[in-house]
């Protein structure tokens, strides 16, 4: 039987991850060094798991209340408003999600009809195109420039929006650029999103990591905030991606609609790790400042290493990736990450696997201990000399 010819269309349109296809190959191989991945590398913080762990030990095993626990929704709230000075109602502006990546889907599936555009940005995480499609809509992009410092104009909006533009979906900090948008660069667009009315998505899973200012969110605009649907979470602040934990911070006719879907596809997120987040975010924001105050030690010695090998870098101010430019080096994103992992086994990932706004460029995480990123730096500076970049 031709099990193809029964998948559907939708799905099988979709192009599998960029990042996926480089490191199954990397897994082939011996001794190879990799700068690919999206995660932390530190532990969740001890006292997280403890709670959890705790909490099954008690018998908390059950279920939660489909929005997640009443207590780490308050949590939520408390901590949105010490940190970032947003405003919500834990019954009715939260949803506990199972990770950011769930929270992606149920917003845009709530919010689009067939035929809909969702304005991207590219360079950008690489669920956001597949999670458009999926949800029926039509993705429309945004290329962001380096000499922009990878930031959104209000030039760049104006011209991607249509009578069908239904929403943005944007992060700040940005995987894969690092880039961030300031409170003044925001105030810039805000009058277009309000003029528009633009429902805008925004992917706030790096705002911790945020170097050089405090993050500031749309949602920090009073005159656009019920447009903003907030996602956010815990797999990178607090170290715990395999917890499988976020949120979504709406207006409440949002937050009914994506709990319509949420309700019937999950159910409840897992009830241990809720119980992890609440201690989480009680106890944990010592051990976030630490762990941010290593990753801004970290990308200023990688970005330093770069550069003085010729891999030219501007120094991002968020999250924890560098997107160096290989362009001096004449090759193409994937052909430079291909042969650097057969020649020297290093892994990055290829702009492109980000849209075609990447080319030219290759995304380095630094979520690595020094030493590994030492070891990966002078392998990456023979590769260069052995080409004579
Ligand atoms: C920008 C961005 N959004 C969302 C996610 C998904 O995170 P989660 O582990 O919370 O599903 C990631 C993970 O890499 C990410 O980089």
């Amino acid at each position: 039987m031709m099990y193809d010819t029964l998948l559907s269309r939708k799905v099988k349109e979709i192009k599998p991850s960029g990042i996926r296809k480089f490191f199954d190959l990397a897994s082939q191989m011996e001794g190879v060094i990799s700068l690919g991945v999206g995660e932390p590398d530190f532990h969740t913080p001890w006292l997280i798991c403890e709670s959890a762990i705790y909490s099954i030990e008690n018998g908390q095993t059950h279920y939660t209340a489909n929005q997640g626990l009443f207590e780490l929704r308050k949590q939520i709230c408390a901590y949105m408003e010490r940190r970032f000075h947003l405003t919500y109602d834990p019954q009715k502006n939260v949803i506990v999600t199972v990770g950011g990546s769930e929270a992606i889907d149920i917003s845009l599936r709530s919010i689009v009809d067939p035929g809909d555009e969702v304005i991207l940005l590219q360079p950008g995480y690489v669920a956001y195109t597949p999670c458009v499609e999926l949800a029926g809509a039509t993705p429309k992009f945004i290329e962001l420039t380096e000499e922009n410092q990878f930031k959104l104009t209000p030039e760049l909006l104006e011209a991607a929006i249509s009578d069908k533009t239904k929403a943005i979906l944007i992060n700040f900090p940005s995987n894969p650029t690092g880039g961030v948008m300031t409170k003044e660069d925001y105030a810039k667009i805000v009058p277009i999103i309000k003029k528009h009315q633009l429902i805008v998505i925004s992917d706030e899973i790096y705002a911790e990591l945020s170097y050089s200012e405090e993050h500031c969110s749309l949602a920090n605009f009073d005159e656009i905030k019920d447009q903003v649907i907030i996602i956010s979470g815990f797999s990178k602040a607090f170290a715990m991606t395999g917890w499988r934990l976020g949120f979504t911070l709406a207006n409440e006719t949002f937050t009914s609609a994506m709990n319509k879907i949420h309700q019937y596809i999950i159910m409840s997120a897992p009830t241990a790790a809720q119980y992890g987040a609440i201690e989480a975010l009680r106890h944990g924001e010592k051990e976030v400042q630490k762990m941010k105050e290593s990753y801004e030690q970290r990308r200023n010695f990688v970005v330093n290493g770069c550069n003085r090998i010729g891999l030219k870098t501007h120094l991002p101010q968020g999250a924890f990736y560098i997107f160096p430019s290989i362009q001096n080096t004449g090759m193409t994103s994937e052909q430079f990450c291909e042969e650097l992992l057969k020649e020297q086994k290093v892994a990055c990932v290829p702009g492109t696997a980000f849209g075609e706004a990447g080319e030219g460029f290759i995304r380095i995480s630094y979520a690595y201990s020094i030493e590994h990123l030492k070891e990966a730096i002078a392998r990456i500076d023979i590769f260069l000399k052995n080409r004579k970049f």
